[in-house]
């Protein structure tokens, strides 16, 4: 007598019975346990097709296709519940969003480097391979640091060619006030670090000027200051040319001028061609506007550090010598970018901003 499991009608009857609980499952690992427990390698279907060799061989044919036809229903109802399980799980997860994905995608603003800091790091990284390291200094300063130990006398007219905003906010004159040059950090890294020095310092300065095309009171310089043994003006003359024509381009020609700084000696003021002109002077057969005519623009002033300067910090005049730098980020900027307001970099216009 033949198992009673392997009779085509009970065959057919356990198929019935998976199809069912396989139609009513929700979830995919129970899914996957019912397809374990009829068709896995041990599974009740699989076990009756391995089982069909104790059959008589005259029954074996029609028990063999009741399993197969079982098995096919099975796997096809596995399929469909796969299917249906998934589509369930999207619109669960489609439900779930607090967005309409199917609204158009929001633009995303994309931010920039204000042009003033682009030409910051371009500077940064031009004096970076000569090997200047970037130093910081206070804002607001004390006398002593912004005048005096640059060798500014007391009542000297150098004074008042650098407009001072005291700190108690009176004109009078007090010992605390926000430094109108980035020159006091000169003072700050000789006094912390003994020589060799190769120092960069960019930063806000103020000055009471009025605001006008080419002034505003606050306003940004970098500052440089190399120290070391023998240097000599060559060496100020060389460094500063080569930074020049890396910035300005290696056509652009140099002008060195003999000035006065209180910290400097001997001090120059350093003129660059005219980028608009050429240095020609003339520009579409008229003066030229950028350099009224001159062929030159003046960029940055400089000198050999004053010997005072080593006797205020403590360094030996005997034996160091270097120079000093400092220019105007704006005005650098101004002539890069042919912008000719200097208060269009402080007004945060975006029809301006967007354009660099
Ligand atoms: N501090 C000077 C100024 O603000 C610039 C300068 C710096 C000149 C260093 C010489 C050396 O005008």
């Amino acid at each position: 007598m033949p198992d009673d499991r392997l009779s085509p009608d009970r065959i057919l009857e356990l198929a019935g019975e998976a199809v069912q609980q396989i139609e009513s499952c929700s979830d995919p690992a129970e899914l996957d346990s019912f397809r374990v427990k009829y068709l896995g390698k041990k599974g009740e279907l699989t076990l009756l097709l391995k089982s069909l060799g104790t059959l008589d061989p005259a029954d074996r044919p029609k028990v063999g296709q009741a399993v197969n036809k079982a098995k096919k229903q099975v796997e096809k109802s596995v399929a469909e519940a796969r299917e249906r399980i998934e589509q369930e799980a999207a619109e669960r997860a489609r439900a779930e969003q607090k967005v309409d994905i199917t609204l158009p995608g929001r633009r995303r603003m994309r931010g920039s480097l204000h042009p003033l800091t682009q030409i910051l790091e371009e500077i940064v990284s031009i004096w970076e391979t000569m090997g200047f390291v970037w130093e910081d200094g206070p804002e607001v300063e004390t006398d002593w640091y912004n005048f005096k130990a640059l060798n500014f006398p007391e009542d000297h007219p150098a004074r008042d060619m650098q407009q001072t905003f005291f700190v108690d906010g009176s004109s009078r004159r007090t010992d605390v006030l926000l430094r109108t040059h980035t020159s006091p950090v000169q003072i700050r890294v000789m006094e912390r670090q003994k020589p060799p020095v190769r120092m960069l310092c960019p930063g806000w300065v103020y000055r009471y000027d009025a605001i006008d095309p080419t002034h505003y009171p606050m306003f940004s310089q970098v500052e440089g200051l190399l120290v070391d043994k023998d240097v000599t003006f060559g060496d100020l003359k060389g460094m500063l040319n080569e930074f020049l024509h890396k910035l300005f381009g290696p056509e652009t020609k140099t002008r060195f001028r003999p000035s006065f700084f209180p910290f400097t000696e001997p001090s120059v003021e350093v003129d660059i061609s005219c980028f608009a002109c050429g240095g020609e002077g003339v520009l579409a057969g008229r003066n030229c506007r950028v350099c009224q005519g001159s062929g030159w623009k003046e960029i940055l002033g400089a000198g050999m550090v004053d010997p005072a300067l080593y006797e205020n910090t403590g360094y030996d005049p005997e034996s160091v010598s270097g120079f000093a730098f400092g220019m105007g980020i704006e005005r650098i900027a101004m002539f890069r970018y042919a912008v000719d307001d200097i208060r269009l970099f402080f007004e945060g216009d975006l029809r301006f901003l967007r354009q660099f």
